[in-house]
């Protein structure tokens, strides 16, 4: 069985004391041990105060939203997988739409960060995802193929079971428009049989394909009851902490 991961991705918001005011709604909402893995992915300036208030406890796990592939020197602005790795982050988002659309980044450039954070132990969420006229124009399925290939290419079966994939229609980012819970479940679908293909079935069974694109406490649990949609990888809803915990209670095991 795959554990649901929901992560929040603050994006540029959110200051260090509107995420401690957060995590302090946030974690009572949420109490114990609930059987769902939840990441807190603050700006890299409230990863230290995320980090100190979640301490060793296992309620949240915390996630940066970007590094760098190398390891240190002149990249002005930039921030690497062991500046991270000592502030007990555990995951890294890697190639959001954002980052790709805003910010150049390619695929070559996605898999140069997926094997630097591996190599660092940090687990990456790699976000693919078609846009609107890719969709209109029957490409969702190449062009997936292509994100993952490139991507994720050179992981060892190791390193993909570690890995994250968030399947994020560029189209549903902040737009307020969901995919339906058909057309993101054959998405994840057919992205399973891509790594089975480019791996193996065992393999490709064991990672996590997390949905991203406004998801909502209002249609959480529809997307999560899907056999193929294992999380979600949440932007504008993830601010509120009640509708966040609202989230993570739509993923929780049923009883
Ligand atoms: P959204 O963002 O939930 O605001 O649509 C999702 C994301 O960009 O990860």
């Amino acid at each position: 069985m795959r554990k649901k991961i929901i992560a929040a991705n603050w994006k540029m918001n959110m200051t260090v004391s509107e995420a401690e005011a957060f995590l302090h709604t946030f974690l009572h909402e949420i109490g114990g041990e609930n059987g769902v893995e939840i990441v807190i992915v603050p700006p890299f300036t409230a990863l230290a105060k995320v980090s100190e208030i979640l301490g060793r406890g296992q309620a949240a796990k915390l996630g940066a939203q970007n590094m760098h592939w190398e390891k240190s020197g002149a990249f002005t602005g930039e921030i690497s997988a062991q500046m991270l790795r000592e502030l007990y982050v555990r995951y890294v988002v890697i190639g959001h739409s954002e980052r790709r659309t805003l910010f150049g980044e390619t695929d070559d450039i996605v898999n140069r960060k997926v094997r630097a954070s591996l190599e660092a132990a940090l687990k990456p969420v790699v976000c693919i995802g078609e846009t609107l006229e890719q969709r209109d124009a029957g490409e969702v399925e190449s062009v997936l193929h292509r994100q993952i290939k490139v991507g994720l290419q050179g992981l060892s079966v190791r390193e993909l079971s570690d890995t994250v994939i968030a399947y994020e229609p560029v189209w549903a980012i902040g737009t307020g428009r969901t995919a339906t819970p058909e057309q993101a479940q054959a998405a994840h679908a057919f992205i399973r049989k891509t790594l089975s293909e480019l791996w193996d079935s065992a393999t490709a069974d064991k990672v996590r394909i997390q949905y991203g694109g406004s998801v909502k406490p209002q249609n959480a649990a529809e997307l999560m009851s899907e056999p193929d949609i294992d999380g979600a990888l949440v932007g504008g809803a993830s601010m509120d902490p009640r509708g966040f915990a609202e989230i993570v209670k739509a993923a929780m095991p049923a009883h």
